[in-house]
């Protein structure tokens, strides 16, 4: 089922208009479908929760069907033509794992689970009520390293915690992490002045900071989306791991298109 009516209609009753996330749900969605995990986690549940657990449901539908084609449609059939054998190889059996302790003030997180019921997609979803914190140990290792991390709980004490623990459990090969608020509304002074305005917060700085100390040895890429109309939780950093291919290479562009197609395109410009 896409996200039709009937879905929205389940899911509204989760929404909860201080956590921001009415387009981070959708977003989340896409992500999913396009990147299909198969070992998911959110910490911090609500209205992004049956997202999530849609995505994957629609993604396992997709994913029957493109079994399908690769084991009986000719090589001529355009969406065959499309699909990379190697990643058929393994079942895709997608769960989601998500924690949360209900601690937060306001929180749909308790009501999650019947919303998920409600839709028929709670077979994807494994609800954790629990402390993040600590809590990595108590999952099954089958289900990881994780490759796809929505993480939307505490404040920045708890990002920290959070980055100690589970960094190392994501995937190194295109293991995507989001973090939700990671650019903050704050008041800078300079030039004698007072100044309002979204800055990139020191969190998603660090990280970014990270990256270009690494240089092209950097092991991660970043990329932060901004809701600049929101003074909170309008904002969602997304690092993406790298290995092998996915890392730059030191490689004029050039040069390296002529290795490839043995003719020389024009200069790439320079981005400012
Ligand atoms: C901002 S809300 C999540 C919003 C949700 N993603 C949504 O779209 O509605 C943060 C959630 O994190 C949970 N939380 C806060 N600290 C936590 C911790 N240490 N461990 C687990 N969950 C925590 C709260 O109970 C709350 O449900």
């Amino acid at each position: 089922m896409p996200l039709d009516a009937r879905f929205h209609e389940a899911v509204a009753p989760l929404f909860v208009t201080g956590m921001g996330t009415e387009h981070v749900g959708p977003l989340l969605y896409s992500l999913v479908r396009m990147t299909r995990p198969r070992r998911v986690m959110e910490v911090g549940l609500g209205y992004t929760s049956p997202f999530l657990a849609q995505a994957l449901a629609d993604n396992a539908a997709e994913d029957a069907e493109d079994r399908a084609k690769l084991a009986e449609a000719s090589e001529d059939d355009l969406r065959h033509s499309l699909l990379r054998e190697p990643f058929f190889t393994d079942p895709y059996r997608p769960s989601l794992h998500a924690i949360d302790d209900f601690s937060g003030e306001g929180t749909s997180a308790p009501r999650v689970l019947e919303t998920l019921d409600a839709l028929g997609i709670q077979e994807f979803v494994k609800v954790h009520k629990a402390d993040f914190r600590g809590y990595s140990t108590r999952i099954d290792r089958a289900d990881l390293p994780l490759d796809f991390v929505w993480f939307d709980a505490g404040g920045p004490l708890e990002y920290i915690d959070f980055l100690r623990e589970y960094w190392p459990l994501i995937d190194q090969e295109h293991g995507l992490l989001l973090l939700h608020f990671t650019y903050w509304n704050l008041t800078v002074h300079f030039d004698g002045q007072d100044h309002t305005n979204l800055l990139c917060g020191s969190i998603a700085n660090e990280i970014k900071r990270q990256q270009m100390r690494a240089g092209l040895a950097a092991r991660f890429e970043v990329l932060s989306l901004v809701e600049p109309h929101k003074t909170r939780q309008g904002s969602v950093t997304m690092v993406r791991k790298l290995a092998g291919t996915s890392m730059c290479r030191d490689r004029d562009f050039q040069e390296e298109m002529f290795e490839i197609y043995g003719a020389k395109p024009p200069a790439m410009p320079i981005l400012r």
